[in-house]
């Protein structure tokens, strides 16, 4: 079937985060939001039918994977990046930022640095100094609009902080950078020196638009010895709500480590329609996601040009993955107060602002473009509009 990204259904009054909260976190009421990273449009039909059999069964009671979900799952995974799951590596948790937090419970002690990125998506701070460790953060570094690792750096901070946990955001959210294979290599080679594990957050390995994203553990068997890869189906068929991702540790120390913290906050069973929905979703939502690469592609190809021909104040750091663009306004010569009231209130616009991420965003803003292209080219020229003004 042929899916319409151009006209989805209103999000409007379904209690959404990203469309129903301006006034409790501050907004105008008016305000185009452009800022959490789901997408405005419908999961693929295939998944929406399994959801409809829940519905009309009727009974959510507590439901377990069977054999055919870590068959499903493991075709995705070996069609796609070359990695085929045994079910007996899987754990399954309620979100990948639930994850992040268990791994820094698991594999750390209060007070213990952990390893980061900046700027990276913010939990990862959050669930190391919410659990009482602190932040060894290796700042990554634009060099002509292409974030790069300073791999001194990063040695340098583990040999410091004596880290035995590094969380990797690979893509990278919010640069947007799809980690090379030899960047992987040079940082696992790195961790493995120093006894580190790494934690990698796959959650937006399957929109990668110019190079090939490598899952982690298909590099080197050592590799794959120290590595808690998270994937979800969440962002790929835009399933946050329900709260499922698989995390798959392959080695059997990790694994128990990791399970006894999942064990210790006390949940145990998926939720059923979570279930369903993941299964459908990795079983035949192939298809639905091709047509949508192909419209996210045509919007950055938009979002590129608009900035270019009409905004040539605002670089875009060009995302070779995700579809979250993050946008250079430093050329604007704006405090950051006066960027955050241009973007909200002259623009009515909701975007994270750039210093969220980490010091390193001062001057970025992080738009989302997995949104309907009128909707895109309405932000684009609100934001040119007040620009201008
Ligand atoms: C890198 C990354 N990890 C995790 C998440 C959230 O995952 P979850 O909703 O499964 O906790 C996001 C959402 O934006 C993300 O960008």
């Amino acid at each position: 079937m042929r899916y319409d990204f151009d006209s989805p259904p209103s999000r409007a009054g379904t209690d959404s985060l990203k469309f129903d909260f301006a006034a409790e976190r501050g907004r105008p009421a008016d305000i185009l939001p452009l800022w959490v990273a789901d997408m405005d449009f419908p999961a693929p039909q295939e998944v929406l039918d399994a959801i409809h059999n829940c519905a009309k069964h009727g009974i959510f009671g507590y439901t377990d994977p069977k054999a055919d979900y870590f068959e499903i799952l493991s075709a995705w995974f070996a069609d796609r990046f070359g990695y085929a799951i045994r079910p007996e590596w899987v754990d399954i948790t309620p979100g990948v930022v639930v994850a992040l937090a268990l791994a820094v419970k698991a594999y750390t002690k209060p007070g213990d640095w952990v390893l980061i990125q900046s700027p990276v998506y913010y939990p990862f701070r959050e669930v190391i100094a919410d659990n009482d460790r602190q932040i060894a953060a290796n700042s990554l570094v634009p060099v002509d609009g292409v974030y790069q690792i300073d791999f001194a750096d990063f040695e340098e901070q583990i040999v410091r902080y004596g880290v035995k946990l590094f969380l990797l955001c690979s893509p990278q959210n919010p640069t947007g950078r799809v980690w090379t294979r030899e960047e992987l290599l040079r940082m696992g080679e790195i961790c493995a020196q120093h006894g580190v594990v790494i934690v990698s957050d796959e959650i937006h390995c399957d929109f990668v638009w110019n190079n090939a994203h490598t899952v982690l553990p298909t590099l080197s068997a050592e590799l794959a010895e120290r590595t808690v890869l998270c994937t979800s189906p969440a962002k790929t068929f835009n399933l946050a709500g329900l709260q499922v991702s698989n995390i798959i540790i392959q080695n059997a120390l990790l694994r128990a480590k990791f399970k006894k913290q999942v064990d210790a906050m006390g949940y145990s069973q998926m939720s059923s329609v979570g279930l369903a929905a993941t299964k459908a979703a990795y079983a035949h939502g192939g298809d639905w996601l091709a047509q949508l690469r192909e419209y996210l592609t045509d919007n950055l190809t938009f979002l590129r040009s608009f900035l270019r021909e009409h905004i040539p104040q605002i670089r875009l750091i060009e995302p070779q993955g995700t579809y979250l663009a993050w946008l250079d306004c430093r050329d604007l010569d704006l405090s950051e107060q006066e960027l955050a009231d241009l973007i909200t209130n002259k623009a009515g616009l909701w975007l994270d602002s750039g210093t969220m991420f980490g010091p390193e965003g001062a001057g970025f803003q992080r738009m989302n473009f997995a949104c309907p292209r009128g909707t895109l080219e309405k932000a684009l020229r609100r934001l040119k509009n007040a620009v201008d003004r």
